[in-house]
Parts: C-alpha cells; sequence; structure tokens
C-alpha cells in the first residue's frame, strides 16, 4: 500500500469508537455496514473469539450497540480502506457501495469476500437479471423500461398488472411497485424514478429461499429450503424446512449450488425463489446473511452469521443440519398502533419456548425492529407460537 493510503489510515483512525476489544483475537474481520445482519454477525464473532470491526454511519447502529468496534463514517472508499487495514477480510451486511470503488480497493490489495464482481449479482437487480439471464437461470420474463412507449410495448406481450421495479437500493419491498394499468405507470414515471425493470406480476404459488455458504477455499454448505411468506412484498414468516414437493426442492437446491460456484460467490448466499405455473423461478440474490436464514440462529447447528464468518476467514464451515423437526420465525415489524416492541419484550418471550431477537432499532410503523423464532415437533405449533408473540403487540399505545 502507498504512504497516502497509510497517512489515510492514520487520520480515519480518529473516527475508531473505542480501542481494541481484545488483544488475543482469533482473526479480525472487517464488515461494511452496521445493522442488524452486522449486530447478529457480532454476537457469532464474539463466540469465535472474532474480533469483528465494522463501518457504522453513526455512532449508535446495531452493531455498535452489540459491542463490535467501529469507525463511524460514510461509504467512501477512504473509509472502507482504514475498516480494511489490518483485517484478513472486508465483507459486507448491505449492497449499497459502489462498485467500481470495491474494484479499486481489490486491485490495491484489498482480500474482500464476496468480490466486487460477484457483488454485482446482487447489487443492481437489472444487472443481475441480464447476467443471469446470460448464463441460462430460470427468471421471470423482463424488461428494461424508461418511458411509457417501453411499458406498453411490454403490456402488449403481457399485459396488465404489472410490477416495475428500481434496480438498486429497494429493499423490504420498497422499490416494487405493481402497476394496474397504463395510467399507474404515468403515474410512476411522473415521479422520475430513472430506469426501472417490468416484469409481469406473476401468480406466484409459493415462494422460498435457499442458503448457501461457499467459502474461500470452495468449500460449499446448503442449507434446507425454507419457505417465506410475504405480505405486500415484504417477508413476514419463513417456514423451515419448506412444504414443497421434493423435486421441487432438489431443482432450487441443485441452482443454488450452481450459482454459487458460477459467480463465485463467498460468504453467505439467500436466493430467492418463486413457483409459478411456468416452475422455479429466480427472484433475487443475497450475498450476504439475508432475512430468510435467521432461523438458523436456533434452529441449525451453524447459524448463517458464523456460517458467514467462517466462510469468509477460509474456515471449516459448520454443520447446516436442522435441530428440531419443525422451525418458524416471524419478523416484528412495527406496528401501526403505535407500540414500540421493545416496551413489550417480556410480554412476546411468555411462552418459554420463543426466542426474541431485537434489533434496538427506533420503532416506525412498518419498520423490520426484530424477530421471534421458534422450535417445535411440527410447524403448525411452531408457527402459531411466534403468531401469539407478534399477537402481545396488539392493541393499546406502547
Ligand atoms: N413479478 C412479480 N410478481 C408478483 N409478485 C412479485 C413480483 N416481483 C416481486 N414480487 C413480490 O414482491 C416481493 C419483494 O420483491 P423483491 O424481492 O424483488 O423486492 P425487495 O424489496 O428487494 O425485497 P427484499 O429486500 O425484502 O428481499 C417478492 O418477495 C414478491 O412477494
Ligand atoms: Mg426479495
Amino acid at each position: 500500500m502507498s504512504d497516502q493510503t497509510l497517512d489515510l489510515a492514520a487520520a480515519d483512525a480518529a473516527q475508531w469508537n473505542g480501542p481494541r476489544r481484545s488483544e488475543h483475537p482469533t482473526a479480525v474481520v472487517a464488515m461494511a455496514g452496521a445493522g442488524q445482519l452486522a449486530q447478529m454477525c457480532q454476537q457469532a464473532a464474539v463466540s469465535l473469539g472474532v474480533e469483528l470491526r465494522v463501518l457504522a454511519g453513526k455512532s449508535i447502529e446495531p452493531a455498535v450497540a452489540a459491542g463490535a468496534r467501529a469507525l463511524i463514517g460514510d461509504n467512501s472508499g477512504r473509509n472502507l480502506r482504514a475498516l480494511a487495514e489490518g483485517a484478513a477480510v472486508l465483507t459486507f451486511d448491505h449492497e449499497g457501495f459502489d462498485p467500481e470503488m470495491l474494484s479499486q480497493l481489490k486491485a490495491e490489495g484489498v482480500h474482500m469476500a464476496p468480490s466486487p464482481e460477484a457483488v454485482l449479482f446482487a447489487q443492481d437487480k437489472l444487472v443481475a437479471r441480464q447476467n443471469l439471464s446470460r448464463l441460462g437461470y430460470p427468471l421471470p420474463p423482463f424488461a428494461v423500461a424508461e418511458s411509457i412507449e417501453e411499458f406498453d410495448s411490454f403490456a402488449d406481450e403481457h399485459g396488465w398488472p404489472m410490477v416495475a421495479k428500481t434496480p438498486r437500493g429497494g429493499y423490504d419491498g420498497g422499490g416494487v411497485f405493481v402497476l394496474d394499468d397504463r395510467d399507474a405507470a404515468v403515474n410512476l414515471l411522473a415521479g422520475n424514478p430513472g430506469t426501472l425493470i417490468l416484469e409481469p406480476l406473476l401468480a406466484i404459488r409459493r415462494e422460498f429461499a435457499v442458503q448457501a455458504a461457499r467459502s474461500v477455499t470452495g468449500e460449499i454448505a446448503l442449507y434446507p429450503v425454507v419457505e417465506t411468506i410475504q405480505v405486500d412484498a415484504i417477508c413476514h414468516e419463513i417456514l423451515v424446512p419448506a412444504s414443497l414437493p421434493e423435486e421441487v426442492r432438489f431443482l432450487a437446491t441443485e441452482i443454488t449450488r450452481r450459482l454459487v460456484e458460477e459467480i463465485g460467490a463467498t460468504g453467505m448466499v439467500a436466493v430467492e425463489f418463486f413457483l409459478t405455473d411456468d416452475g422455479v423461478l429466480i427472484n433475487e440474490l443475497a450475498l450476504r446473511p439475508h432475512n430468510s436464514g435467521h432461523w438458523t440462529i436456533e434452529g441449525s447447528i451453524t447459524s448463517q452469521f458464523e456460517q458467514h464468518l467462517r466462510a469468509v476467514l477460509g474456515w471449516p464451515l459448520g454443520s447446516t443440519q436442522i435441530t428440531a423437526p419443525a422451525v418458524a420465525t416471524a419478523n416484528i415489524l412495527g406496528p401501526d398502533n403505535g407500540v414500540d416492541p421493545s416496551t413489550r419484550a417480556a410480554e412476546m418471550i411468555a411462552d418459554p419456548g420463543v426466542h426474541l431477537h431485537l434489533y434496538g432499532k427506533e420503532y416506525r410503523p412498518g419498520r423490520k425492529l426484530g424477530h421471534v423464532t421458534v422450535l417445535a415437533g411440527e410447524i403448525g405449533t411452531a408457527r402459531e407460537k411466534t403468531r401469539r408473540a407478534l399477537a402481545t403487540l396488539e392493541g393499546g399505545q406502547g
């Protein structure tokens, strides 16, 4: 590295939120981002003796509250460079980093998992769609649109309603628009949304996901297929194992295995799928721990967060075996009635089988603030208990 880089790192040292926590970490992992995924990685890092250091936008973010050493600053190359300095590997808890900047850091010798090339499959839905389509993976029909004429020609082929998506920055359904007719498209375009991806509004029979870990050594571990239940494009529940026909589970698992190899992913990967009348289609990929894998904290021998650390460090991968016949996870979304879930923690865990995870985030209606997981002999019981835990948020002001 150049002297200039070292100087910058030294200058940035002033922004660290405190001294190193341990003099003898087993390894140092830099994670760009400090949200709930980094928070849960930090919980796993503590047990492994790993020092996790995170890049946080503010001095209080979930991973920082959980004790990760934090560099406070924006997503600049300078901060990423300082974060990675002295760490075994740089990894990510979200996709919001400029791909050119990541390539530049790689060229400077920063070891990254996943690589900037692999990140492209998760960062930009349009680039991902185009690349996956070129590689022959099963996808929904799609087109790119910037003008109403492009909506019209997609409608000529697929009809209304259709779905328009922003290629970047959307999560929890935030960049997904269901358009009933041409007027709705005109309205959407009036807001200057930029380039959009168009898809038919699919008749989705089921949604499911597969988690995989691929180590920097090339070792791969696959988790059982999970069913995800979305309401208004937001994931509410994860049910494990997915009650899908054996051939569907097999196909999705094989697609995932091939995909992580082919794109050279490293760390945790989640592949979201739709089951439609046209068969199994890929929706999107995440190259990091993912909401659909939170059940693994209690429901698998190795949580996705521990597995991510193992994979990016090139350590042996852990067992992905499920620890109960059935596991249900339900997301805690800020309720509309003003009740802040953090004020109802005790009520939510009244059933002794409920595992509660709160992310320490400020309450807002609809915001994902935590999740609950229940292990049981069969899925109906597990699901019922998660529902009862969430029902304690209903009624009255918090
Ligand atoms: N073409 C489609 N037809 C019908 N429903 C769709 C379509 N595309 C997306 N959806 C619904 O919207 C949900 C969110 O879509 P998508 O995964 O693209 O958005 P997202 O905001 O990136 O989601 P997240 O960050 O929660 O994974 C899907 O899980 C599905 O329920
Ligand atoms: Mg999604």
